[in-house]
């Protein structure tokens, strides 16, 4: 895969292994929680690492590339890309999940299950380098949308498991109906962190 914009891959490559060690250090989620939003904050406040293959969108969906997975499936790594107008359904996580938007702005709709419909409570406005926690312990059923119109925005996902391979929800947001579904990648391929040659000064 070409990447017609070079990007600095060592501030990716920098915060997963920031948080391998975070994920061999705690077990819990808080503790998780509390300092990944840190290291995710430092990943969103400079905009100069996503490659241009993990930014692209789709005209009708929005679009989740995988960036990264812990080998032991403990946390992943998702670039999301939404166009113009484009949302989630209302869904829920199962485990904990860090979301910081990279470009653009969005708009987080959280919601409380009961029997029925949905009932929407806390909204949050989700600027450029701002980050949200989810998890089934602080409220884990919400739908994301792009809250600019005119151009896409993108936030990258951190979650406390492979999303991809997760069982979760979609809920009907007039009945309330739940329906299974897993998440997949809209790329099969992942960045390749580990050629640090075009780090190092090429000779004439
Ligand atoms: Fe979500």
């Amino acid at each position: 895969m070409t990447d017609p914009t070079p990007s600095n891959l060592s501030r990716l490559r920098g915060f997963i292994g920031d948080f391998t060690r975070l994920v061999e250090r705690f077990d819990d989620e808080a503790a998780i929680l509390d300092s990944g939003r840190s290291l995710l904050a430092g990943l969103v406040a400079v905009d100069d690492w996503l490659p241009d293959a993990y930014a692209q969108p789709d005209p009708v969906h929005y679009r989740q590339y995988l960036l990264h997975c812990d080998p032991h499936e403990r946390f992943s790594v998702v670039s999301f890309v939404w166009g113009p107008g484009q949302r989630t359904p209302i869904h829920d996580h199962t485990v904990w999940g860090l979301v910081g938007v990279l470009r653009g702005a969005e708009h987080s709709q959280r919601y409380e299950l009961q029997d029925g419909p949905p009932i929407p409570s806390a909204a949050d406005f989700l600027p450029v380098g701002s980050v949200e926690a989810v998890s089934p312990r602080l409220g884990d059923v919400h739908a994301i949308s792009n809250a600019l119109t005119d151009r896409p925005s993108i936030s990258i996902h951190v979650y406390g498991g492979n999303i991809g391979a997760i069982r979760r929800s979609v809920f009907d947001p007039l009945t309330g109906e739940r329906k299974p579904f897993i998440s997949g990648y809209a790329n099969n391929a992942l960045p390749n962190l580990w050629d640090r040659s075009k780090s190092v000064p090429q000779a004439a």
